[in-house]
């Protein structure tokens, strides 16, 4: 018996997960995913719903995105004989049977899914499929002058336990990010946990450079419109995976808003997917931001998280630490975390 449910094997959080970005799927395509030990294909109709279904037919067991799919109408067709699936998974043709077999009609299991703020979310619940209705709108989006969503996604080895822990984890910017902490606090509800922090970039502070950066980290620190200025931010998890970060800076050559959602997608009990998603928007209406900065922005948006990974792909997880009274509320943390995976 393990101290914490989210440690044993196998499991995973139940909520609202993203797995792709809006971009990433246009009308008439379809894509393999593997996420949560699990094969996966989403496919987006021809009325621009995305669906995302068991990946394999309950018929002969093809995979439903091989040979790049075959998208017809709002449904998906079976590259191998052509039985062809509604967005839930019924299954509402077999083009050479004169009866839809009983027991194929519901054979295949279609996702609760989502689409919203220019991203595909999956309800992952092994038990009950209901999901919940807990991902705020964010105002920014789709609005003028923010753009889309520029993003970056590495696979990597942690725990997503160890990467929740990062909202609350107050003694480690000065050590990875190269940051004081001027204020910091932790908010909890049911099914949030936000993080509002004023954190000081110091050159004198220490911090970890990724590796294979397009750009020199320490310098990045000591620039004005770096993420390492002085800015405040207001950082929240909706649910076990999904954190939306807004932050403003000021600065002498560059002020600008931006909002970022940060996530996390198991792969299996080793691996997850880490993404990074940023709009960038100048504070300044009578000054657009520089090219330059624009595009640089989100990569060092995703260079900060690359500072955490160097630390979590090498860790071990203890479920007994021990803490001191300048640690975060890693305990509260915790046991939050743990009721996405305690049966409802
Ligand atoms: S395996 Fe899918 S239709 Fe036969
Ligand atoms: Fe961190």
């Amino acid at each position: 018996m393990h101290k914490y449910a989210y440690l044993e094997s196998g499991r995973y959080a139940r909520g609202w997960h993203i797995m792709l970005l809006s971009q990433e799927i246009s009308v008439g395509e379809v894509k393999k995913l593997h996420y949560f030990e699990h094969d996966f294909v989403a496919y987006r109709g021809e009325s621009g719903r995305v669906a995302i279904l068991d990946a394999h037919c309950p018929h002969l067991g093809a995979n439903l995105a091989s040979g790049e799919g075959r998208v017809v109408g709002d449904t998906l067709a079976c590259p191998f004989h052509g039985w062809t699936f509604d967005p839930d998974g019924t299954c509402v043709d077999i083009p050479y049977a004169s009866k839809i077999p009983d027991n194929a009609v519901n054979a295949l299991k279609g996702w609760p899914v989502i689409e919203k703020n220019g991203f595909i979310a999956l309800w992952y619940d092994a038990e009950y499929p209901q999901p919940l209705d807990y991902l705020p709108d964010i105002p920014a989006w789709g609005h003028a002058n923010w753009g889309d969503w520029v993003f970056s996604r590495s696979r990597i080895r942690a725990k997503a336990c160890d990467v929740i822990e990062n909202i609350v984890d107050i003694a480690h910017f000065p050590h990875v990010h190269g940051g004081n902490v001027q204020s910091f606090e932790n908010r909890f509800t049911e099914h949030s946990v936000t993080q509002l922090s004023r954190i000081q970039r110091d050159p004198n502070a220490s911090m970890i450079t990724p590796p294979n950066l397009e750009f020199d980290v320490a310098q990045a620190r000591s620039d004005p419109g770096g993420t390492e200025a002085d800015a405040w931010g207001d950082a929240t998890y909706h649910g076990p995976s999904i954190m939306y970060y807004y932050t403003e800076s000021v600065g002498p050559d560059v002020s600008f808003r931006s909002w970022w959602v940060n996530w996390h997608t198991p792969v299996n009990q080793q691996e997850l997917d880490l993404c990074s998603a940023v709009i960038v928007s100048s504070l300044n209406t009578t000054q657009p931001l520089p090219e330059d900065f624009i595009s640089m922005y989100p990569k060092m948006a995703h260079a900060a998280f690359g500072q955490d990974v160097e630390i979590w792909k090498d860790k071990v997880y203890r479920a007994n630490p021990i803490l001191c009274d300048g640690d975060g509320p890693i305990a509260k943390l915790r046991r939050w975390y743990e009721h996405f995976y305690l049966p409802r």
